[in-house]
């Protein structure tokens, strides 16, 4: 029994040394434009879905779906979103190609989930991606206005479709409040 118990301790340290040495002579590769393996990829995702599960707080979306609150939520995506997230006549910016993970093409992809798990991710951000936690730039009114226009975003009324320019060609805008790398 002593020997058993001895082995699997030594057996722990082995893998922990084993695991710090991997990591500490740069056998893992962190270029953005390399495919993650299907494991890391699954794992990653799974993780970050509980963790959003976990911690999002119960709550409603205390915004009423109005023109204006549509209004207001598609100035902030254009202003802050556009650029990673895409506007209807360029649903793949850039952007969300070059990241790693990519950044959802929101008129591609309606966003699937409840309103309160998108602001607590737009609240807080995705560590290790490009998502930025947007609770320092704009104020809790402005994140639900953007999670309601989120929420609404395959029936915007047309003044709203204007506001994100739907018939222009031009790319996206560089969001303003996006995090440089120098
Ligand atoms: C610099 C690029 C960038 C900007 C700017 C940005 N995002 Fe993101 N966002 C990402 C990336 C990358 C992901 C995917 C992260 C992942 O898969 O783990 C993401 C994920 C999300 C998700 C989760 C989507 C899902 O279904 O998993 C939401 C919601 C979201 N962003 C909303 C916003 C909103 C709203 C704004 C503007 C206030 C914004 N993002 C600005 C890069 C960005």
């Amino acid at each position: 029994m002593k020997g058993f118990v001895l082995g699997v301790i030594v057996a722990f340290l082995a893998l922990g040394f084993a695991f710090w040495f991997v990591l500490k002579h740069g056998y893992i590769n962190f270029s953005a434009d390399r495919e993650p393996s299907v494991f890391e990829a699954r794992m990653a995702m799974d993780a970050v879905d509980a963790s959003t599960d976990r911690r999002a707080p119960d709550q409603k979306d205390p915004i009423q779906p109005t023109e204006d609150n549509l209004l207001a939520g598609a100035k902030l995506y254009v202003n802050h979103c556009a650029g990673c997230h895409g506007i209807p006549s360029n649903p793949e910016s850039q952007f969300s190609q070059s990241l790693n993970p990519e950044a959802p093409g929101f008129f591609k992809d309606a966003p699937d989930m409840s309103d309160n798990q998108n602001f607590y991710i737009i609240q807080h951000g995705i560590r290790w991606s490009g998502m930025p936690a947007w609770s320092k730039t704009l104020s809790d009114e402005e994140i639900w206005q953007v999670v309601t226009f989120l929420g609404n975003i395959g029936k915007l009324p047309s003044r709203v479709q204007a506001e994100l320019g739907s018939t222009s060609s031009q790319p996206a805008p560089m969001p303003k409040g996006m995090p440089m790398n120098h």
